[in-house]
């Protein structure tokens, strides 16, 4: 069995309760964290080798060393849980099922960084899990573990649930403090980065649910214990949200290092691709991230087996490799349509494009309308290289990574499966007509 960090409990009636959750070691690291400076707290989680959850993985550490201290403005944490990535939905599971582990990382969290209040931005289309937090909040705040001088520690935190503005650019971070703000998630222009100028112009944190709810352990155990598991600079464990053509979708927590063949086919995770199919393609990190083809999802193109970590995923560039995203896992079989997948996720994209940059406004919608004719068998050969062109002239040129989120479907999925394309233009009844009958994409 491999190491369970966040999941450890998830199974244990009533965890979802402050009593149950405190029950079972919950809210230890906030004594431990006091004893120490907010400094110290930071050494540990830059030791820890933690990456943040959200999809970039970027090292955390050194994310709240770069927070400005010098100015006399209020700091801020916020938490991102607006989690809207296609085949991504392991934060809600995890505010869902143990809410307590993400107050108790924001406490933490928020002393390190000298916060004083903090916001946990949430997807405004989950309601459940808003209603969730909020009752978690109250108990919290009822056993003295947020408000004033928190277990007599002279340290007070206020901690608020904001429901997000129902978009998926308000995912990224400096979209969602701009509607944290109360305005249109329109993403801003960096630098100055939210360390610098974050919510209301102070110096701001923005870290992933998955990230915050890492560090209570982290100080319960050390940093040292933590970069003890995993792989390389791929320390610890990661959330799974498996999804598509297996046998057990779900969500998995692995430690980081387990291959990639072992995840998909073994009956702890995956349990391998039902009716004996054939393993056809892999999403392996949400939407955004390139799809891979069975060969080279399950071996680099060294012949090494590919494993689950930021590094192997990523081994062959924008090539033959992919990344580690946000762990949204999504498996395609034989029978999968890639074009038809790939026009879904572009029609996804197009709607979600906030519009600020042309070069996403318009290359999003024009790789849309050109794979619904491909699709729908009304393709031309050059449509091909016109979508790779488009790709091309959106990467790089937005100001935010919406842009390289849209492009880089496409541009994998032509890479990696040119003659489908082709014959979906040569021969449209051979495809497109059985999907338009029966099935649709798989993610909707
Ligand atoms: C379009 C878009 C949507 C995003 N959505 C999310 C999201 O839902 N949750 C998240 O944690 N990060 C999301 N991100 C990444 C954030 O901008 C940011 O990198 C992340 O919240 C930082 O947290 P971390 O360092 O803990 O990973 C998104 C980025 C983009 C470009």
């Amino acid at each position: 069995m491999s190491k369970k960090i966040l999941l450890q409990h998830i199974n244990v009636p009533g965890i979802n309760t402050l009593e149950t959750y405190v029950s079972h070691g919950g809210y230890q690291s906030l004594k431990k964290a006091f004893s120490m400076t907010p400094d110290e707290v930071t050494e540990e989680v830059k030791k820890s080798g933690l990456r943040g959850r959200g999809g970039a993985g970027f090292p955390t550490g050194m994310k709240w060393s770069f927070l400005d201290k010098k100015t006399d403005k209020p700091r801020y944490l916020v938490c991102n849980a607006d989690e809207s990535e296609p085949g991504t939905f392991k934060d809600r599971y995890l505010m869902q099922n143990i809410p307590h582990a993400l107050i108790e990382g924001m406490i933490v969290s928020s002393y390190a960084l000298g916060a004083k209040t903090s916001y946990i931005y949430v997807r405004g289309e989950m309601m459940h899990v808003i209603r969730i937090l909020e009752a978690a909040i109250k108990d919290a705040y009822r056993a003295g573990y947020l408000g004033n001088n928190i277990l007599g520690s002279n340290y007070s935190l206020d901690l608020f649930v904001h429901p997000g503005g129902g978009a998926y650019i308000c995912g990224e971070e400096t979209a969602l403090l701009e509607s944290l703000e109360g305005n249109r998630g329109n993403p801003r222009n960096k630098p100055p980065f939210p360390a610098v100028w974050g919510l209301y112009g102070c110096p701001t944190v923005v870290n992933n649910v998955e990230t915050i709810s890492d560090v209570p352990w982290i100080i319960n155990n050390g940093g040292d214990a933590y970069a003890s598991i995993g792989i390389g600079k791929s320390t610890g464990t990661k959330l799974i949200s498996a999804c598509g053509n297996i046998n057990r979708p779900g969500v998995y927590e692995i430690e980081l290092g387990l291959s990639v063949e072992e995840f998909i086919y073994s009956d702890q995770y995956c349990g391998g691709i039902p009716n004996g199919k054939k393993l056809k393609a892999v999403v392996a990190g949400g939407s955004s991230v390139p799809i891979l083809p069975a060969d080279l999802i399950l071996k680099t193109a060294n012949g090494d087996p590919r494993l689950m970590s930021y590094e192997s995923l990523s081994d062959g560039g924008f090539v033959s490799g992919t990344m580690l995203g946000s762990g949204g896992f999504i498996v395609y079989d034989e029978d999968q349509c890639i074009v038809r997948n790939l026009w879904n996720f572009s029609r996804f994209y197009h709607h979600e494009s906030c519009g600020q940059c042309s070069p996403c406004r318009e290359g999003t919608g024009w790789m849309e309308k050109v794979l619904h004719r491909i699709e729908n068998g009304h393709g031309k050969m050059s449509d091909i290289d016109l979508l790779v062109d488009v790709a091309k002239k959106i990467e790089g040129k937005t100001i935010c990574p919406l842009g390289e989120a849209a492009a880089w479907p496409v541009a994998s999925a032509i890479r990696h499966f040119r003659a489908e394309f082709e014959e979906h233009i040569k021969n449209p009844d051979s495809c497109c007509k059985k999907h338009l009958h029966s099935e649709h994409a798989l993610i909707h």
